[in-house]
């Protein structure tokens, strides 16, 4: 049976948006029409969810974000509190030729309180963005970024700890978690370099062939 879905009597949303059951929308948030929020999911103060936004199940969107059009956020994201997102690279106020550039937030991942998204990247799986950092690029799955640019600091586990390397093959890396105990193994691809991790080595975008 679906749980019941709660709305806050200052909330405004368009009677043409869908809303899953057991999802929960605090005070002042606005849902614009035809956007799609999931099952469980939690909208916090304050929150603007743009026109065809689509955003998945358990996801948790903390107080004062906006969602603008062309923004897909999946399964089990967090987004800290006045994060920001964008759908514009080069912005005009006057009419310059403008379509909204998409930004995509794959499952499990977490954007840090206070950090900007720069539209056109992809933020991958578990990757964990720290508090007020700049993202400009595309992440590797369980990647963890921090500062302006946003850079790669190291790899998390589904917990959100750091992740030790315990297996090293050509390129498969085996990473184990100290916190909970997990294994994450991920394939580095050389034809997608990366820039080094500070006083690290050369690092190249992954796969992940296990959760
Ligand atoms: C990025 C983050 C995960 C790092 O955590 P951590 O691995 O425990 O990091 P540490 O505190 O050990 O710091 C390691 C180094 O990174 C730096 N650092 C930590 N967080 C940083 C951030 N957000 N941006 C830039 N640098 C950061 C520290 O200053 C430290 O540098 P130093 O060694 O030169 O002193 C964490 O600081 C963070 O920002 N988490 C997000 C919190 C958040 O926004 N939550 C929102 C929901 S409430
Ligand atoms: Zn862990």
């Amino acid at each position: 049976m679906n749980k019941e879905t709660f709305i806050h009597p200052s909330a405004e949303i368009s009677p043409m948006a869908e809303i899953g059951g057991g999802t929960k929308i605090w005070h002042n948030v606005q849902v614009r029409e035809h956007a799609v929020i999931g099952h469980e999911c939690v909208i916090g103060k304050d929150v603007y969810i743009d026109t065809g936004v689509k955003i998945g199940n358990g996801v948790k969107i903390q107080n004062g974000i906006s969602i603008y059009k062309g923004t897909l956020i999946e399964d089990l994201v967090i987004l800290g509190p006045n994060c920001v997102f964008t759908n514009d690279p080069y912005p005009r106020a006057f009419p310059a030729g403008w379509e909204p550039v998409p930004t995509i937030l794959k499952k499990g991942c977490s954007v840090g309180a206070n950090a900007t998204i720069v539209c056109g990247v992809t933020i991958a799986e578990y990757t964990l963005i720290g508090a007020g950092a700049v993202v400009t690029r595309n992440t590797l799955p369980f990647s963890m970024m921090a500062g302006n640019p946003a850079r790669l600091r190291a790899f998390v586990c589904v917990c959100g700890r750091e992740l030790r390397v315990a297996d090293n093959k050509d390129l498969h890396v085996g990473f184990e978690c100290d916190r909970c105990g997990r294994s994450v193994s991920l394939i580095f691809d050389i034809r997608s370099p990366l820039p080094a991790p500070p006083g690290g080595k050369h690092v190249d975008a992954p796969q992940t062939d296990s959760e």
